[in-house]
């Protein structure tokens, strides 16, 4: 392996821009501040969102969460997600999914407020990026891959890359980002027939299906410089791994990000880029309201 690409490094490069972004933005009477909806106690989830609470306070912006019991009912949970929709103090929200199974039938991605849509899951974020703008919000994980690609110097146009899963939290806006930045996608999911055909292939791998140890050195073709990006976080025998078995790989690949400390906290990364990106949007139309 030539390259171990880590998050740390990069974040602590760009957040001071990220903070001065923030306190510019405070200055101007709109501090960021991020609402979050929690409903359960899972401590791995809840681990998570403490860790966004951390990286709000690195940028010096505000962060309130509300955690909500499992067993609550929807008319109640609906309520708290317009509160935060119409809280003017809150700039940035999202409900942490997954969702408790008896809010199976309710698409809560399609209830925020587009504007403070901090994950881009809303379909007017995903119509932007869908027509080529990419301007705008961009989902938190597809975000951070390229922000990590880029920072990197690998180069994406003209590549042949395969993404492995296509939720619409990663692998679909993946695709459509890629694709716009000029590169060959090919989109695998659990019904493709023979994933090694694919993925021996690629220039670049991207798996996000949640399979531990899915991808092993029988996937690859060493001599092609193949470069892993593993999306996935998974609890396996009380240990984090990814989708990919880093030991079977790491030998046989030109880069890799490891699990965790690579995707992971680029995606609490971009969700901070997010929340700027969604304060400076909504003092922007308050400033243009009150012309
Ligand atoms: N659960 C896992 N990833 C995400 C994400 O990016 N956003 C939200 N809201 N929930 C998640």
């Amino acid at each position: 392996m030539e390259r171990l690409l880590r998050a740390k490094t990069l974040i602590d490069d760009k957040i001071l821009y990220l903070k001065q972004k923030s306190q510019a933005l405070s200055k101007q009477g709109l501090k960021p501040h991020l609402g979050v909806i929690l409903v359960g106690n899972n401590p791995a989830t809840l681990s998570y969102i403490k860790n966004k609470e951390k990286f709000c306070s690195r940028i010096e912006a505000d962060f309130s969460l509300i955690n909500l019991p499992e067993d609550i009912e929807k008319e109640k949970f609906l309520e708290h997600i317009q509160r935060l929709n119409e809280d003017h103090s809150v700039t940035g929200c999202f409900v942490q999914l997954p969702l408790p199974n008896h809010f199976n039938d309710l698409d809560v991605t399609q209830m925020i407020n587009p504007l403070k849509d901090v994950d881009g899951f809303h379909l007017k974020t995903i119509e932007k990026i869908y027509q080529g703008d990419l301007t705008g919000i961009i989902p938190c994980t597809p975000k951070g891959i390229i922000t990590l690609l880029e920072a990197n110097n690998i180069q994406i146009k003209g590549m042949d890359i395969v993404i492995i899963g296509r939720s619409y939290i990663v692998g679909k806006p993946l695709s459509l980002l890629l694709e716009r930045k000029n590169a060959t996608v090919t989109l695998c999911h659990s019904h493709t027939k023979d994933i090694k055909k694919y993925t021996s292939q690629a220039d670049i791998i991207i798996s996000a299906v949640g399979i531990p140890l899915l991808i092993t050195k029988e996937h690859l073709n060493p001599q092609n410089n193949q470069i892993i990006i593993d999306v996935g976080i998974n609890r396996y025998n009380n240990k984090l791994v990814g989708d990919v078995d880093f030991e079977s790989v790491k030998d046989h690949v030109k880069a890799i990000t490891p699990v965790p400390g690579g995707v992971g906290p680029m995606t609490v990364f971009s969700l901070m880029e997010n929340l700027i990106l969604t304060t400076t949007n909504i003092l922007n139309n308050q400033n243009k309201g009150s012309l």
